[in-house]
């Protein structure tokens, strides 16, 4: 499989575990967090990274390693390191190469765990988050970068506001300064989109969004695209000896392709703990054999569904950037000609209140905290998923107190509008 240039279906259903003759067909659940070996040398290459294999499910498992590999191939990234669950991920990403005393850029308009865990978290280790937005002038973003800034960060499809990121404009200015673009690509999947293309060096999921598709497991996925010089002279922690790890340098050892990955995992991956389960990594995969088929019907589900509440009278506003009418319908077609994703953002007129009505007298959609689900959900991001941003924060981010988010799923897409309607009728 790898190696080939097999387009993304095939990739969904084929890439990652590949039986050897006689091996099992499905990948195998090892629920190990150990394993044997026959002599102590064996396993002192082991820690000294000089062999490649398993020495404790904290740090790699067969089973994990098996998706990794799919979800490498499906971002066309070098490298992979699943994790217990988005958040964990985005921690572990910008951790490998940030520590106190450095700054990131992010958009204002990600994900309002990710906004909390940056504005809050990382500046009481110490490390600063100045945040922007598209409006801003290339000139106003570069006067936020200095010598100490490590990274820019956003979102191809903001959670929820769906603003596109306009991924070839973010790197350039990264690229300029010698730091990576990071990209967030849970909402459009590596079906719809992949960053990498348009000069993104870090791809990161939340799994537990399509990727899984069934709301069963949490997961997090960090990709290194392989494309960014880490040898630059400005991340010393990948090319100069790591004193934790014998004093290893990890471009010089493993390669630029390999270097974060490989650091991630040994380092951070070992210190804070948090892998994804072999059971999880099992069920996940099950949920990227479907990926492609599903990401379709969400999309086609989902624009059905922008354009019946465009045009309903007690719309007042729909935001779906698959939907032509939309200011960001130009800018979502270059990035994800194949569709955004199946999540749609809109306000019924009379706020808040009009909106809890709304969401109260629905039947086949549920009221849960989660989206990019098969079945059709809904949530209002104010008073759950951003209740920790402030008004002023909300704004910024584009999410008003009234803003519904819709997650279609991919039933019959006649019983979903069907049930919109009667709910409508009521709000
Ligand atoms: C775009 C995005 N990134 C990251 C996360 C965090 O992922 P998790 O909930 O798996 O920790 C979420 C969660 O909703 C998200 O929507």
């Amino acid at each position: 499989m790898s190696g080939k240039n097999y387009s993304i279906e095939t990739k969904c259903v084929q890439s990652g575990w590949q039986p050897k003759s006689g091996e099992p067909r499905v990948l195998p659940i090892y629920q190990s967090t150990t394993y044997k070996y026959d002599s102590a040398d064996d396993v002192g290459a082991l820690f000294d990274l000089e062999k490649e294999g398993h020495m404790y499910s904290r740090i790699s498992n067969p089973t994990v390693a098996g998706v990794e590999k799919k979800i490498a191939e499906l971002e066309k990234g070098t490298g992979a390191l699943l994790c217990s669950t988005g958040m964990a991920a985005i921690l572990i990403g910008v951790l490998n190469i940030t520590s106190a005393g450095q700054n990131i850029i992010c958009m204002t308009s990600v994900y309002g765990g990710t906004v909390n865990l940056f504005a809050v978290t990382l500046k009481r280790l110490g490390v600063e988050t100045r945040f922007i937005t598209q409006s801003m002038t290339d000139e106003e973003v570069e006067a936020l970068i200095d010598e100490d800034t490590r990274l820019i960060f956003g979102e191809t499809l903001a959670n929820p506001a769906l603003d596109v990121f306009d991924i070839e404009r973010y790197a350039a200015i990264a690229h300029s300064h010698g730091i990576p673009l990071f990209v967030d690509n849970t909402f459009p999947t590596p079906v719809n989109c992949n960053p990498v293309d348009f000069g993104a060096d870090i791809v990161i999921h939340s799994t537990t969004k399509y990727m899984d598709g069934h709301a069963s497991v949490l997961g997090g996925c960090l990709i290194d695209c392989g494309r960014f010089d880490w040898t630059n002279g400005k991340f010393p922690e990948l090319t100069e000896p790591d004193e934790s790890y014998h004093g290893v340098s990890y471009t010089e050892r493993f390669g630029p392709g390999l270097a974060y990955i490989t650091k991630a995992r040994c380092q951070l991956m070992r210190d804070f703990g948090v892998p994804l389960t072999p059971m999880s990594a099992f069920l996940l995969n099950l949920g990227l054999e479907s990926l492609h088929l599903r990401i379709e019907r969400h999309c086609s589900n989902a624009l059905a569904v922008a354009r019946f509440l465009e045009a309903h009278p007690k719309v007042e506003s729909v935001s779906y950037p698959g939907l032509p009418s939309d200011p960001r319908y130009k800018t979502a077609l270059k990035y994800m000609p194949r569709g955004t994703c199946g999540v749609i953002s809109f306000c019924v007129k009379g706020g808040r209140d009009a909106a809890v009505r709304f969401m109260d007298s629905l039947e086949l959609a549920a009221i849960v905290v989660h989206v990019a689900d098969a079945r059709t959900c809904v949530l209002n991001p104010a008073s759950t998923t951003h209740r920790q941003l402030t008004d002023a924060q909300l704004e910024a981010a584009g999410i008003p107190a009234g803003l519904i988010r819709f997650s279609v799923g991919i039933e019959n897409v006649a019983d979903i509008i069907a049930d919109i309607s009667s709910a409508l009728d009521k709000a």
